[in-house]
């Protein structure tokens, strides 16, 4: 059945634009709202949203969010921990300023009502995952996303400087160049004067104009076969921000999770968090041996990276589809108590983890790199700020520590936001910015061609830039990318607009970026690894 016909909505307003709903944009919204509240100066704040508000990476977040709390635990420690897992690659200045602004944001995230599990004495009851060398990892359960998404919601929604737009699509952030001047990634002036946007309950395309805009869009799982991530981490931040020609860095740094749940009919992947071999979970190939000795001396808690590659090459080895998680020597209430949702989505397949091995494979789980950005989350485009899993900001380098990353999303919102509220007193608006262009676009029902594009994307990205790569297969995977690029191009210039066909268009330049990135990097990193280097 075809959409209701596209129209166009007369040109909206907004002091700032928040495009996405997850940590770093709902976060950002409150503190700027909140800020010109105290002020008593009124100030528009919106947020949009591709579907339902709380939609995102940050409500499966499950293990935490990590910080330097016990009196024994250092900020030296937890910056060594992140500077060795990032493999060299991180900017040591940056990791420095989002560990020691860690305690001061969390303790916000904590005054605006999200809970965090306490034990019997009644302190925070602090987890380790891998490549910590002390326990800090804050949560709420297995649910420590949805706990931080609920709350932060709930201080939005009740805000009267802010609006909450969902089910709207951000097609392409706006800049000179719907005015018909032409800019380069070199060009210094460039400008956002915000985006232009499709409400999917009314099928109009809205030109959305505002003095600041932060992309806040999260994740790219999406482009994998096999991801944790939900169905809108297709990496549209990315890619409105590389087609207005704003720099994007380290893409070939995907994190792939070393224990998604092995049930190839999930989309997601559900995960096993990291947690659970932080408590004492044991990876075992299928004759029962504990392989990750023979790989590293942390075993089951090395790095990611290290752990994703050692299970990648243990089911090489004996040509296996997945290994197995072995929680059944751990005491069955902490399981139910500590991972409820996990022993219940386990059970809820026929495997009750207090007694069965659990079928773990790794999945794409993160993205390291993103559109760069300074230590105010400002992006190479002027008004235009970036922030959380969309943004690289350098905290990562070439391989994230586990729970960084919604940490990361809270310090970056946080300097986005004092920098935004001093900016904006000298910005104005844009006038003459054009409705969206969409001559010629009439072609519809061809959503085949879309469906099919996305499957052949995912599955060259999987096969050929996974966790380990050869020249021969990025090769490979370039020429192949090029053709769906140009096949997809002209069919997206034909096209009604449909969410679909503008997720897949960005797809596609996320697949890209990644594979020429992978190309380009010579030397085995943190998260890539080539058998050629
Ligand atoms: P998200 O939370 O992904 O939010 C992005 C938002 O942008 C969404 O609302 C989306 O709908 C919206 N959006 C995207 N494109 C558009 C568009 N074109 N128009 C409008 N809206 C758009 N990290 C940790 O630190 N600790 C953990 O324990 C942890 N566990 C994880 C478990 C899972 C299963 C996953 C998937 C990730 C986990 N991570 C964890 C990573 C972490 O959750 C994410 O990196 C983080 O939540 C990203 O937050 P964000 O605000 O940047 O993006
Ligand atoms: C997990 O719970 O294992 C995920 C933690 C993370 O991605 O940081």
């Amino acid at each position: 059945m075809n959409s209701p016909p596209i129209t166009h909505h007369p040109t909206l307003t907004t002091d700032f634009l928040v495009i996405g709903s997850g940590i770093a944009g709902l976060s950002y919204a409150y503190k700027v709202a909140e800020h010109f509240k105290q002020l008593g100066k009124p100030v528009s704040v919106t947020i949009i949203t591709k579907v339902n508000e709380d939609e995102s990476n940050t409500k499966y977040a499950q293990g935490g969010i990590a910080a330097v709390i016990k009196n024994s635990d250092s900020f030296e420690n937890h910056i060594k921990d992140t500077l060795i897992a990032g493999d060299g690659f991180c900017d040591e200045k940056v990791v420095r300023t989002v560990v020691e602004e860690a305690p001061e944001r969390i303790q916000e995230l904590i005054d605006w009502g999200t809970n965090f599990d306490k034990n019997k004495q009644g302190e925070y009851d602090l987890a380790k995952e891998g490549g910590h060398s002390d326990h800090r990892i804050l949560h709420y359960k297995d649910l420590t996303g949805n706990e931080i998404e609920r709350a932060l919601i709930e201080k939005v929604e009740n805000h009267p400087f802010i609006t909450i737009l969902d089910h709207h699509f951000a097609i392409d952030i706006i800049t000179q160049h719907h005015l018909g001047v032409k800019v380069t990634r070199q060009s210094p002036d460039k400008k956002c004067f915000g985006a232009y946007v499709l409400n999917r309950k009314t099928n109009e395309i809205q030109t959305l104009l505002s003095k600041i805009t932060l992309l806040a869009t999260g994740g790219i799982g999406q482009a994998y076969k096999s991801t944790t991530n939900p169905t809108v981490a297709t990496g549209d931040g990315i890619a409105m921000a590389y087609r207005a020609k704003a720099i994007i860095e380290n893409m070939e740094f995907v994190q792939f999770h070393p224990t998604a749940l092995y049930n190839p009919a999930d989309n997601p992947s559900f995960l096993i968090s990291e947690a659970v071999r932080g408590a004492g979970g044991i990876l075992r190939n299928h004759k029962g041996y504990a392989f990750m000795a023979d790989y590293d001396e942390r075993k089951d808690l090395a790095p990611r990276d290290v752990v994703a590659r050692s299970i990648d090459a243990e089911m090489k080895k004996h040509g296996k589809k997945h290994v197995f998680l072995d929680t059944t020597h751990l005491d069955k209430e902490h399981l139910q108590s500590h991972f409820p949702t996990i022993y219940n989505k386990c059970l809820s397949i026929g495997i009750d983890i207090s007694k069965q091995l659990i079928p773990v494979v790794p999945a794409a789980h993160y993205l390291c790199g993103g559109i760069k950005v300074d230590l105010n989350a400002k992006t190479s485009i002027i008004n235009l700020f970036a922030s959380g899993e969309c943004a690289s900001t350098g905290l990562h380098g070439a391989n994230r520590l586990a729970s960084n990353s919604l940490l990361e999303a809270l310090v970056f919102s946080h300097r986005a936001f004092l920098s935004g509220v001093e900016e904006i007193k000298n910005i104005e608006f844009q006038s003459n910015i054009p409705a969206w262009d969409d001559e010629g676009t009439t072609l519809q029902d061809e959503e085949i061609l879309v469906s099919q594009t996305k499957t052949e994307l995912q599955t060259i990205l999987s096969d050929y830039v996974g966790i380990v790569r050869s020249d021969e297969r990025l090769s490979r995977a370039l020429s192949r990318l090029k053709l769906i690029l140009e096949e997809s191009e002209d069919l997206y210039k034909k096209s009604t607009l449909s969410v679909a066909i503008c997720e897949l268009r960005n797809l596609r330049s996320i697949a890209y970026l990644i594979t020429k990135a992978a190309k380009e990097q010579k030397i085995n990193v943190g998260l890539h690894y080539n058998i050629n280097n």
